[in-house]
């Protein structure tokens, strides 16, 4: 079953950004995927066009490229995505305690799934955090919690 969510509110700006940071090279484009995929979850068919455009390759090399890879999805996740940066400016502000606490309080819920990646490109507010496509600055252990409990309060709601 398609998944109907469209990617997050200001995606196109962070895919402009996320293709600038590699000079706009069609021979980053994995890199650029990854960093994509981090931000926003997924990586979406307008989401593709708009990389394809910025990279001046074809959208079916984009195309192509997300299908070959089973770390890629051009869909969201059914339910709500946690995702802990473990880059290295969120390790350094103790990042690393939060994706047990994310784990944790995830476990018995199959609609929450919780993700380690590898910076959201929110460095100067690290620790940083989505969750559900959200970004969340500066996230200690009690924020966490609040905003997963809120997450999967608002998920259960929806269903
Ligand atoms: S290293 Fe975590 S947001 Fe960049």
């Amino acid at each position: 079953m398609k998944n109907s969510i469209d990617a997050p509110y200001g995606a196109p700006d962070k895919v402009r950004k996320i293709c600038l940071r590699y000079a706009n090279r069609g021979s980053d484009l994995i890199e650029v995927l990854h960093d994509v995929q981090a931000v926003l979850g997924f990586v979406d068919e307008t989401t593709q066009k708009e990389i394809a455009e910025a990279l001046n390759i074809t959208r079916a090399e984009v195309h192509g490229v997300i299908s070959f890879y089973d770390d890629f999805r051009s869909e969201a996740a059914p339910g709500t995505i946690v995702r802990v940066c473990r880059g290295e400016a969120c390790q350094s502000m103790g990042a690393e305690n939060l994706l047990p606490v994310a784990e944790e309080l995830t476990k018995g819920r199959p609609r929450i799934g919780v993700e380690a990646v590898y910076c959201l490109g929110n460095c100067a507010l690290a620790p940083a955090v989505t969750v559900g496509g959200t970004l969340h600055g500066r996230v200690e252990k009690d924020h966490l919690v609040a905003i997963v409990e809120h997450a999967a309060l608002a998920d259960e709601a929806s269903e």
